[in-house]
């Protein structure tokens, strides 16, 4: 497995995730129909869609949890249809997830829910090592003190901010959100989007962003995509995007 993108292609060298004419049907349900993605180097790209637009299905291609019928998905230079299983599972420790909800484990401290990712994916780290990432990934969310507490102990927003610190613990070049503020009483949503931000600044993270939040997709955005009709609809910044005539374009921004 290639480790770095610095033996891609010059032209392609910028790109650390790169989805070519991607198709998925389940039966008659055609899911994607030649979906194209190409996320750059330290930028917040946001993917817009209906729900049951295939947003899911396209992550799940993305890790290997689906096979796509057609199309390629390169990671880092790495063509994901070519790797083993060991390969695989070690091209993901590159890649932090924050799923929809906090999907924390409820009867695990956050400590422990810190850990869990260390303990699974690299190589045997000391009792101190591991102490020491916990309380990085704390602090880049502003939770230290909580360290010891159990996820039914937060409320609904520091609950995402560990959650965030979990999947930041492994310092992945890739974040990949999923609806990172849905449920979110407004003022929590916005703690978590300057966190997105500041996340991309002091990590030089490079992030897929899942969200129907306007307000989101314009304060973390780089790039807006939208998924419709399992295609690559529009692309574009959120001023381009949101400034459209087009009928289609401008319902995602109501
Ligand atoms: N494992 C599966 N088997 C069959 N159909 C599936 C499967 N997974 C997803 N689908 C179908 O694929 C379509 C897209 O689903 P997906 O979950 O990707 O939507 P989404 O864009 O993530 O929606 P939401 O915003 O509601 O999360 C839906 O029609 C769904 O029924
Ligand atoms: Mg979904």
């Amino acid at each position: 497995m290639k480790t770095t993108t610095s033996n891609t292609r010059d032209s392609e060298s910028n790109i650390v995730l790169q989805i070519e004419n991607l198709y998925k049907a389940f039966g008659e349900n055609k899911v994607l129909n030649g979906f194209s993605l190409d996320l750059k180097n330290g930028e917040n790209l946001v993917l817009m869609g209906r729900s049951g637009s295939g947003k899911s299905v396209l992550i799940k291609c993305l890790v290997g949890l689906l096979k796509p019928d057609k199309g390629k998905v390169e990671i880092l230079g790495n063509d994901i249809s070519t790797l083993s299983q060991s390969d695989m599972d070690e091209l993901r420790t590159s890649i932090g997830f924050l799923f929809q909800g906090s999907a924390l484990y409820d009867s695990m401290t956050v400590r422990e829910n810190l850990e869990f990712p260390l303990r699974r994916h690299t190589r045997k780290l000391s009792s101190k090592e591991m102490e020491a990432l916990v309380f990085e990934a704390l602090e880049s969310v502003g939770l230290k003190h909580t360290v010891d507490l159990m996820p039914a102990e937060l409320s609904g927003g520091m609950q995402r901010r560990i959650a965030l610190a979990r999947a930041l613990i492994l310092k992945p070049k890739i974040i990949i959100y999923d609806e990172p503020t849905t449920g979110l009483d407004p003022i929590t949503s916005k703690e978590i989007i300057e966190l997105m931000n500041s996340v991309q600044e002091k990590y030089k993270t490079s992030s897929l962003i899942i969200t129907h939040d306007v307000d989101c997709a314009r304060v973390v955005s780089n790039r807006i995509i939208l998924l419709l009709d399992g295609v690559n609809y529009a692309e574009g910044t959120f001023n381009e995007l949101s400034n459209s005539n087009d009928t289609k374009i401008k319902a995602f921004f109501k």
